[in-house]
């Protein structure tokens, strides 16, 4: 087989990394003195004219000394392995919760939001709609009823389901077509609540109006009228976990009277532990070492406290097996496939280690793969949810975890027009460039030492028609965008292999076409673009291999290697395990065809943290058993 150089970088890069990044500022090309960049341009022609510096001060400012995690020393996670560090601050409070107000109360009912297909003739259909329905203002500890009357103009009866139900509430069916949302709002609950039902055209199911109410609680003269109600416990889902190995699970009490409860244990395991956890104070850590193989329940109760014979009890539910249930037969695909001269890898799950079964999910996942991406934890969001914040503990902890298992890292992914934070959102057009490069700049320097392989640009192109998505960064910089963002990517690392990633190219068609006609304009551009990288979440009834090949030979074409980077193979109604099995196998077997097909990763690994879990498609179950297609993977990689 093609003697294949997986990804390498040299050692010691920081430094090299400050250097061609002080570079990089020094002589740049015309600067405007703004430092709003010159990669403006509708992506025809032409070779890129570099870089023009960064401003300085920067937009925003860079990582500081309060931006560094610290020790995890509370032992509130299952590393066995690897030191763990945590956020020095106080965790951001839920940005998606915006706080309505008196003002938007007294604006009246929100309007109607109407979604529709794009083909949908609405002259001939107009949509459904709510009757008789208007804001509330009620006072904690009172119960009330809404009730939602859907209609619809042709005269046929709507569906309709709720958004999210305040806690305590229910939505009941008053079988008559309407539905009625009940609640009786308590302390916790004073203010604005918004509660949103959705009404589904009777003849077209994506036609749908969403209807929002406002309800207005507010606190009643004498406090002691609000009942008090019994606390309870944030569930807790059952785990498979391996005796032996540490487990820690967060229980979190809830009181609706806005009050903490007690935590205790009824039925704890031997030399349990349950302490108050350090930074959050609804919350519990539960931690232990189960012995020996066996069903757990752990009975948790809760005491409120006010009326300490309030109380509630959780019970939870942990299977615990041998260790030798988790031997698999056979060589570990890391290793079948360096011998192919590729490497294999997955995608880690963020914060596994505070999960009951972070300890199994970690030694699978050191038996088996050499490669990691995070699968959230280099996003821009979570690393950077505020101008000037960072948040690096979850990615500095996969660093170290890929550290103590001499595993590669795939930096997954710099410019993506998902999983953004809101203030980038709501950027200037004309700062959005110098925003993607100081993200670029401080993400590359921190992990210099740690990635050499980078998911530069994710998902370029366009759902349909294979031109260039619309996003914040192409609305701003044209097609120029990816030039920069591979050339700050090549300044900031000359050793590091950059990745241009897309999914549902995997088969013929405009997508694949948009991209190689994307490259070829790159290239002539001279854009330092390393490897393509394949996403591959497929379904168990894919059968495009020729197609696949034929794709990957295009890419080769370019003189650019082939990643398969997220690799997942969904079961639908009409497909089974071993239909999945072949799909992986196969999808193996044209990669090892292709000289410059370097890396094969799954998204994730069980099926229990798939983003696709519905569909079960990776090669372990959620109990962390092998699953058909994991032999299938073995036999493709030359078992
Ligand atoms: C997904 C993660 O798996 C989810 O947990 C997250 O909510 C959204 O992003 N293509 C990509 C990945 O490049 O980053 C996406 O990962 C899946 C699609």
């Amino acid at each position: 087989m093609t003697n294949r150089q997986s990804p390498h970088g040299a050692p010691c890069r920081r430094f090299l990394a400050f250097c061609f990044a002080a570079l990089l500022v020094a002589c740049s090309g015309s600067d405007d003195g703004g430092g709003q960049g010159t990669g403006t341009g509708t992506g025809t022609g032409g070779t890129f004219t570099g870089l023009s510096a960064l401003p300085n001060p920067p937009l925003t400012a860079a990582p500081s000394a309060d931006d560094e995690p610290v020790a995890d020393t509370e032992a509130f996670h299952t590393a066995v392995n690897f030191a763990v560090v945590r956020e020095a601050a106080d965790p951001l409070p839920e940005a998606s919760v915006v706080a309505l107000t008196e003002a938007d109360f007294a604006l009246g009912l929100p309007d109607a939001v109407v979604t529709a297909p794009a083909a949908l003739d609405t002259t001939s259909n107009a949509a459904p709609f709510f009757v008789g329905l208007d804001n509330l203002r009620v006072v904690a500890g009172e119960t009330l009823e809404i009730r939602f009357v859907p209609r619809d103009p042709e005269g046929e009866l709507p569906g309709m389901f709720p958004q999210e139900i305040p806690e305590g509430g229910s939505f009941i069916d008053n079988f008559d077509g309407t539905r009625s949302l009940i609640w009786q709002p308590l302390q916790a609950d004073i203010g604005i609540t918004s509660f949103t039902a959705v009404a589904i055209d009777p003849d077209e199911s994506d036609y749908r109006t969403s209807q929002t109410v406002l309800i207005a609680v507010d606190a009643p003269d004498d406090p002691a009228e609000i009942p008090n109600v019994a606390p309870g416990i944030k569930e807790v889902l059952p785990f498979t976990v391996r005796a032996g190995d540490p487990v820690v699970i967060e229980i979190e009490g809830v009181d609706r009277n806005g009050t903490l409860p007690s935590v205790e244990l009824e039925s704890a395991p031997a030399g349990a532990s349950l302490l108050p956890h350090p930074r959050f104070d609804d919350r519990h850590v539960l931690r232990f070492v189960p012995p020996a193989a066996g069903e757990l329940i752990i009975d948790v109760v809760v005491r409120d406290a006010v009326d300490t014979s309030l109380t509630a009890t959780e019970s939870i539910s942990l299977t615990v097996e041998t260790p030798a249930n988790f031997v698999r037969s056979g060589t570990r695909l890391k290793e079948l496939a360096a011998n192919q001269g590729v490497n294999f890898g997955f995608a880690a799950s963020p914060e596994f280690y505070r999960r009951a079964d972070g300890a199994l999910y970690a030694a699978i996942a050191a038996e088996e793969f050499d490669l990691l991406s995070p699968e959230a934890s280099l996003k821009m969001a979570p690393i950077n949810p505020l101008p000037g914040r960072y948040e690096f503990a979850d990615a500095d902890n996969l660093m170290a975890f890929a550290r103590a298992h001499a595993m590669q890292v795939r930096g997954h992914t710099l410019v993506w027009h998902r999983v953004l934070p809101d203030w980038v959102l709501e950027t200037a057009v004309a700062e959005r460039e110098v925003h993607m490069r100081e993200f670029i700049t401080r993400v590359m320097t921190r992990y210099v030492d740690d990635i050499d392989l980078w998911d530069v640009v994710n998902e370029p192109i366009a759902d349909e028609g294979g031109g260039l998505r619309s996003s914040i960064w192409s609305d701003s910089m044209g097609e120029r965008y990816i030039d920069i963002a591979f050339a700050q990517a090549r300044a900031l690392d000359p050793n590091a292999t950059l990745v241009l990633n897309e999914f549902d190219i995997g088969f013929a068609g405009p997508k694949i076409d948009g991209l190689l006609a994307l490259l070829d304009r790159l290239q002539a551009r001279e854009v330092p673009v390393d490897a393509v990288g394949f996403q591959m979440h497929l379904f168990a009834t894919y059968d495009d291999f020729d197609e696949l090949a034929a794709n990957f030979a295009a890419v080769a074409a370019r003189g650019l290697d082939i990643h398969i980077t997220e690799l997942d193979v969904s079961l639908t109604d009409t497909t089974d395990e071993q239909q999945q099995a072949d799909v992986y196998r196969e999808v193996v077997e044209v990669c090892l065809e292709q000289p410059r097909c370097r890396v094969i990763q799954t998204w994730g690994f069980t099926d229990r943290y798939s983003f696709r879990s519905f569909f079960d498609p990776l090669p372990f179950d959620a109990d962390y058993a092998a699953k058909p297609a994991y032999s299938a993977l073995q036999n493709a990689l030359g078992e």
